[in-house]
């Protein structure tokens, strides 16, 4: 039986070109290289620049992704981006990236609140699109600048986050059905809202009207992160009928080195098919997925053909998980 598939046809992501090592964030609060490496395999982050907002940033990774899939923005049928560090309140930075890209008027152009799982719900929503025949071709990205709303004098956060972009495009392609297509082979999302307070913003449109900074209860958090991207991880394999051993690569969301590690034990996969950003991005939120992607597509280092679980887990708390042959 025939069906159709998302199949990725371009990569691209972006990183601000200002850095902040570990000894930098040890100038501006009480930390430690040594401290920040052990407990959260972070050892620098990408700061954007004085106006440089989230749009600029997906404007790079899209320009890049189109670019690398071979098409004009003519031929965009959707553009979501996964994000929760938009230029304005509203209209969404979707609607500012199509203007800037020339898109066909019309195209329509939205913005996924996910935190960290935004990239994963923005890519099911277009896979959905596609698979439902409503479109052909998505440009999905994840794009943040969350040191925007970080707090520079709380140690506990701002060592852990960092600016980014990725994007893919996506297009149907007619597939067999089984595991052996390639395009994005099963998808499942999930969210608790009793989990609203352990990872959020101080502050809120319809609250303080303001934007507040990331608060984090960062051992609540830790608790839930490896059992949601190990079931988000299960899940998508099982819909699919593959074992989780029969994957290439496992590209987890990039939080923590303990929780990544956590993820791949549970999984029982070995290091070597764990991907591991995290030492240079930090925590980029929705763009962390699709940032490690771009670069492991762009090295060579996931391949054509390769099976990987894109598994992500964030405020909400929202967690899921996608498997894609590329
Ligand atoms: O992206 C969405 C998903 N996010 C996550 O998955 C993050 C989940 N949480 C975590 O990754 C970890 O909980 C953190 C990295 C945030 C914190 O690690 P932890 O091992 O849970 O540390 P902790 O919060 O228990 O703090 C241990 C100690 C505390 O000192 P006391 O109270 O024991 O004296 C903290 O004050 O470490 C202290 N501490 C720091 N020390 C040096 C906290 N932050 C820092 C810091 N530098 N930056």
């Amino acid at each position: 039986m025939t069906c159709i598939r998302s199949e990725i046809i371009g990569h691209g992501h972006y990183l601000p070109a200002k850095t902040l090592t570990n000894d930098d964030m040890a100038k501006m609060v009480e930390t430690s290289d040594e401290w920040i490496t052990e407990r959260t395999g972070i050892k620098s982050r990408h700061v954007a620049a004085e106006g440089e907002y989230t749009s600029d940033l997906a404007f790079h990774a899209a320009e890049m992704a189109m670019k690398n899939a071979g098409i004009s923005a003519e031929d965009l049928d959707l553009i979501i981006i996964g994000t929760i560090t938009p230029d304005n309140t509203f209209p969404s930075v979707a609607a500012k990236l199509a203007a800037r890209l020339g898109v066909r008027h019309g195209t329509p152009a939205l913005d996924i609140s996910a935190a960290c799982s935004g990239f994963v719900y923005s890519l099911t929503i277009a896979d959905n699109m596609i698979r439902l025949g409503q479109i052909k071709t998505a440009l999905v990205i994840g794009a943040e600048t969350l040191s925007r709303v970080t707090d520079w004098t709380d140690r506990n956060t701002c060592v852990l986050f960092g600016d980014g972009a990725g994007a893919v495009v996506i297009q149907a392609k007619e597939g067999k059905g089984d595991s052996s297509d390639t395009g994005v082979l099963s998808t499942k999302l999930f969210a608790d809202g009793t989990q609203y307070e352990n990872l959020m913003a101080t502050g809120g449109v319809s609250t303080t009207q303001t934007a507040g900074y990331v608060f984090m209860n960062g051992k609540e958090v830790f608790k839930s992160a490896i059992g949601c991207l190990t079931q988000a991880a299960e899940v998508v394999a099982e819909q699919a009928g593959i074992r989780v051993s029969d994957i290439d690569w496992l590209l987890p969301h990039q939080a923590n080195i303990r929780i990544i590690e956590g993820v791949g034990k549970k999984l029982e996969l070995p290091e070597e098919k764990v991907i591991v950003t995290i030492d240079h991005q930090a925590n980029t939120s929705a763009a962390s997925i699709p940032l490690a992607l771009s670069e492991c597509l762009e090295s060579g280092r996931i391949r054509k053909g390769d099976l990987v679980i894109l598994n992500s887990m964030g405020a909400g708390f929202t967690w899921g998980g996608a498997l894609v042959r590329i």
